[in-house]
Parts: C-alpha cells; sequence; structure tokens
C-alpha cells in the first residue's frame, strides 16, 4: 500500500465564490495536511489533526510554503493539434482547412498518435492539469493511443474519436456506419477501464452529415451515460454555414437538439454567439457550455459572455478549457487570466476565487464527475496540482505586497504558467517529477 501525507497550504471549493472575500466557499487550511492512500485521499485538514490519523511512519513531504489544490481540469482541448497550436493569421473555417485538417491527417499513422499522446498528456501534467476532455483524431488508432497512453498513466480522461464524414479533406473524414462501429469499438475497449471515459464526438455540424448525426443520435441512446462533446456557435461563417445546410433549424442548437444531443453530459465548446432561445434551450437541458478564452480571442471568434449566463434567470452551466490548438497556452492558469480579460470587455469581473473553483470544482461539476475529482474530499481521487506563487523573481517581489489569498490566487493567475506548478500528483503519485522537466 502506497501511503504519503502531503503538507502546504491547502485550498479546495464547497460551491461558487461569489465574492472576492467569499472564504466560505473554500476550504483553506495555512498549515494543512492530505493523507494519501492507493491513489485515493483519505483525510485531510489541518496538519496536525491528519498526522495524528496516519500515525507512525508515514511518509511526509512537505510542500510549503507552497499551495494545495485540487488538479486543474480542462473540458475542451484537442490532442491532435499540438503542432497546430501558434499557426498565423486565419478565422476559424480558414484555420480548419489551412492548418487543423492537413495536421489531423498525419494521424493515420499510429505510430504518429502514440507519439502525440504522450507529449499531449507530458504537457498536461507538466502545467498541471490531471484531466482533460479531449478531442482526438477521426482515426480510431488515435483514440486508441490516447486511452493507452492515459490508462498507462492512471490518469481520470475523457476522450473520444471525432465524428466528421464531410466537408474535410478525404484523409480525416470517416463514414457514419465506419464513425459508428470504430465509437463502438472504443467504448466496449476503453470506457470505465481503470480512470477512462468515452465521450461521443461529432465535431460538430459542418462537418457531420444528417445520417452521422442520427449515428450519434443512436450511440447516445445506445449509451446514455457517456459524455457528448462538440463544438456550437463559434464563428458568424460557422453558423452561416451551418444554417445552409441544416435549412430546417431554427437556429444552430437546434441542430443538437433535433438529433437529441443536449444533455447533461453535454459539452458545447464556445457558445459565444447563442440566441436567448439557444441559450434556454441549453440550459434546460443542463448542457455545458465551455468557455475557451484563449482560444476565442486568437481566432478572433467573439466573447463569452460568461456573467450574462451564470446570472440569467435559467443559468448555464459553465465550464472552462484550453482549446489548443486553437488556443494558445495548455496553463489553465493563463487561460483564466484570459478569460478574467474576456469578461472584462464584457463589462463584467470574474473574482481570483470564482477562477479557481471554475479549473477545480466547476469543471469537475461540468464534467459530473466531482464525486472524483476536483476537490480534496476524503474518499476522491489524488489528483493534486501544487502551486508556488513566487516560482519567478516577478512574482517574487509582487508576492511581498500581497495580502490575502485572493490576491495570491489572482497573481498566480496573472503572472503564473508551468513555472508556477511544483509538482503533479496523479492517483496519489508524484507526477511532474517524474516527467523529469
Ligand atoms: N470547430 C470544429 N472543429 C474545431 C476545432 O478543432 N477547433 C475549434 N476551435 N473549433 C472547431
Ligand atoms: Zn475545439
Amino acid at each position: 500500500m502506497t501511503r504519503r501525507l502531503l503538507r502546504g497550504r491547502t485550498l479546495s471549493f464547497l460551491r461558487f465564490p461569489e465574492t472576492i472575500d467569499d472564504l466560505a466557499a473554500c476550504r483553506y487550511e495555512e498549515d494543512g495536511g492530505l493523507l494519501i492512500e492507493d491513489g485515493r485521499i483519505v483525510a485531510s485538514g489541518s496538519f496536525a489533526e491528519v498526522k495524528a490519523k496516519a500515525g507512525e511512519g508515514v511518509k511526509v513531504v512537505d510542500h510549503r510554503p507552497n499551495l494545495i489544490l485540487p488538479g486543474f481540469i480542462d473540458c475542451h482541448v484537442h490532442m491532435p493539434q499540438m503542432q497546430v497550436i501558434a499557426s498565423y493569421g486565419a478565422e476559424l473555417l480558414d484555420w480548419l482547412n489551412t492548418y487543423t485538417f492537413p495536421e489531423e491527417t498525419k494521424f493515420r499513422d499510429a505510430q504518429h498518435g502514440r507519439r502525440i499522446a504522450r507529449l499531449f498528456l507530458d504537457e498536461m501534467v507538466r502545467q498541471g492539469t490531471t484531466t482533460v476532455a479531449a478531442y482526438c483524431s477521426v482515426h480510431k488508432a488515435s483514440a486508441e493511443a490516447f486511452f493507452a497512453e492515459s490508462h498507462a498513466r492512471n490518469m481520470l480522461n475523457v476522450a473520444g474519436k471525432v465524428m466528421m464524414d464531410r466537408n474535410a479533406p478525404d484523409g480525416v473524414l470517416d463514414t457514419p456506419q465506419s464513425g459508428y462501429d470504430d465509437t463502438k469499438a472504443l467504448i466496449a475497449e476503453w470506457h470505465g477501464k481503470g480512470r477512462q471515459h468515452y465521450a461521443v464526438t461529432p465535431r460538430f455540424a459542418i462537418t457531420s452529415s444528417p445520417e452521422q448525426m442520427e449515428m450519434a443520435q443512436a450511440l447516445m441512446r445506445e449509451h446514455p451515460d457517456l459524455h457528448m462533446q462538440t463544438h456550437l456557435s463559434e464563428n458568424h461563417a460557422e453558423i452561416a454555414f451551418t444554417q445552409q445546410l441544416y435549412p430546417w433549424s431554427k437556429d444552430y442548437t437546434d441542430v443538437y437538439e433535433r438529433y437529441g444531443l443536449l444533455g447533461p453530459k453535454s459539452l458545447f465548446g464556445h457558445c459565444i454567439h447563442l440566441s436567448e432561445r439557444e441559450a434556454d434551450a441549453l440550459s434546460a437541458s443542463g448542457s455545458v457550455a465551455v468557455f475557451c478564452p484563449t482560444s476565442n480571442l486568437f481566432l478572433g471568434s467573439g466573447l463569452f459572455d460568461y456573467q450574462r449566463f451564470r446570472q440569467r434567470d435559467q443559468a448555464l452551466r459553465i465550464a472552462a478549457a484550453t482549446d489548443v490548438g486553437g488556443g494558445t497556452s495548455y496553463s489553465m492558469l493563463r487561460t483564466m487570466d484570459e478569460g478574467y480579460k474576456v469578461i472584462a470587455l464584457n463589462g463584467e469581473k470574474l473574482n481570483p476565487l470564482a477562477s479557481f473553483w471554475q479549473i477545480t470544482l466547476g469543471n469537475a461539476e461540468a464534467l459530473s464527475l466531482s464525486d472524483r475529482i476536483g476537490t480534496l474530499e476524503p474518499g476522491t481521487d489524488a489528483d493534486i496540482t501544487v502551486l508556488a506563487s513566487s516560482a519567478t523573481p516577478g512574482m517574487r517581489l509582487r508576492m511581498e505586497t500581497v495580502g490575502t489569498l485572493a490576491e495570491e490566487l489572482f497573481l498566480l493567475q496573472t503572472l503564473g504558467d508551468d513555472r508556477s506548478v511544483a509538482e503533479v500528483y496523479v492517483a496519489g503519485e508524484p507526477s511532474k517529477s517524474a516527467i523529469g522537466v
């Protein structure tokens, strides 16, 4: 049995922090302890208390003065786009055609998929992200590579091969039947194996024919407990093209609605240009809108209206994500820094406690996985990120004037990146130091 007692400033969340001084939403211990046994958190609280429970002989890992948080969660990211990130000069549809689809064609080669899956999960761990909802390429082998790598590391991840059967080059197309068959086989092999979760992944309405959308619907009927992930209302040209392809639809959301794809385990990337009707339909079904700030700025897509969605009568469930390679950083700290600016451009603020809630418990709730991840509660999985607030000379200097936890978190969000991630535990095992970077 592997046992470890982590010591440091433990911080987790109980609910959305409404204001910058809403400390009742947080569980914070200045000298905290976290006892880990066989991949699970078995006790948390003050160090003295947890140490007394742990008894003699337990290995203590002293992370003071660092913060110990639940591992970060990225609710929308594209594994095959590590060599797409930082591609110049295009909006969504041109960006897909010019850079993304050609790059994803390379994943025909299973060897390439295995290499990138390994580097991708290394990068996630380096950045403090312990769970992703990932898109693989259309090729079954890319999802196999992802899950094999994820399973070998004992990570809890959600992923699926994209289904796409039109409006893209042949090298990245499946057919309604092969998309269905490959997805079925992947579900059978990977869903529920260790910590792996399968997500049915029709890429978006433009690249799926009505026949393929019916197949996606059939898959969700046959496996109602699965996640579903896709893109929605990211860009004006995308919305207009979708309307042309599905002329009977009331709006973009209606396309997914007609094929039964809305629901509490459905993740819709972007949701920037939604009408009130669309927002109502998403909220009534419990669907999740995924905020991808760096991507939305980089591709010039628009400003996600986080506070409007939260505060409307029928609140929307919201997740946050990098959307690499449309996104420009693998870091959830960098992502929330840009998120703060997007929200500011909408005339609102997101307080730093809420930011850190979002990338931990908030995203876990958005994935319906908060019974396992996103918290430091006993009984949950020991996916943990350790943050150093003085990781750079500039941060150290600014820390001299920081007086509250909220100020410190805002500094971490504004100036922090992978350098602030001192260690990451995946299912209780030190994993960032194990990569050796
Ligand atoms: N819409 C369909 N595919 C994609 C993708 O790969 N990235 C982004 N940002 N939007 C998409
Ligand atoms: Zn995306």
